[in-house]
């Protein structure tokens, strides 16, 4: 991805489903002077999503769909998305899965954590299965979004080790404290910054 000039920032959307907790350190670091991104817009299919409330802290616009007519939904959510200039989306635990016809619309230009080290463990319950299969490492990846789930192109990975006595939610807390460094770094990457 080309360079930034000057001090235009890429208008971005983040998508939650629940805590929130990298939209958090995404807003944060939008706001640092090297960030090349701005947050414009937080989109949710949960109205009860924690993470809405960075909405009002932070002064970002945010919209709430309902899933269950996803063609219909997605290409409202194509619209607004033009209408708010948005040229990326960062999906940050965001628990639905989005159509081809929606990911072509942004071809590369969408992102993805995913709390284990891909191709390792995708979809759900990350966690319960690397302990489960007696991982001795485990941890996060972003990457590009394509239409087969957590599989599009990695962009970094941070490795964590599993001790002797993890649990699923001591593994969870290592990782997502890892996620919120992870995230920003894969963005000043795809930048070359
Ligand atoms: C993170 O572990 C993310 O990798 C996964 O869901 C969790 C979301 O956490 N996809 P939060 O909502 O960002 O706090």
């Amino acid at each position: 991805m080309a360079k930034l000039i000057g001090y235009k920032t890429v208008k971005t959307a983040v998508f939650i489903s629940g805590k929130g907790s990298n939209l958090r350190s995404l807003i944060k670091f939008s706001k640092t002077r090297k960030s090349p991104i701005s947050i414009n817009l937080i989109i949710s299919d949960n109205s009860k999503a924690e993470g809405l409330k960075y909405s009002k802290i932070n002064k970002i616009k945010k919209k709430v769909f309902n899933f269950k007519k996803k063609y219909k939904v997605e290409n409202k959510i194509l619209r607004i998305l033009k209408n708010y200039d948005i040229r990326m989306i960062f999906l940050a635990g965001f628990m639905k899965i989005l159509s081809k016809n929606f990911i072509i619309k942004f071809k590369g230009k969408i992102l993805n954590i995913h709390p284990s080290l891909l191709p390792k463990y995708k979809g759900l319950n990350t966690h319960k299965r690397a302990l489960d299969n007696d991982e001795k490492y485990s941890g996060c990846t972003v990457h590009f979004v394509n239409s087969k789930l957590d599989s599009g192109k990695i962009i970094l990975q941070k490795k964590v080790k599993i001790k002797k006595n993890e649990t699923e939610s001591s593994l969870a807390k290592k990782i997502l404290a890892q996620e919120h460094k992870l995230y920003p770094k894969a963005i000043l990457n795809i930048f070359n910054l």
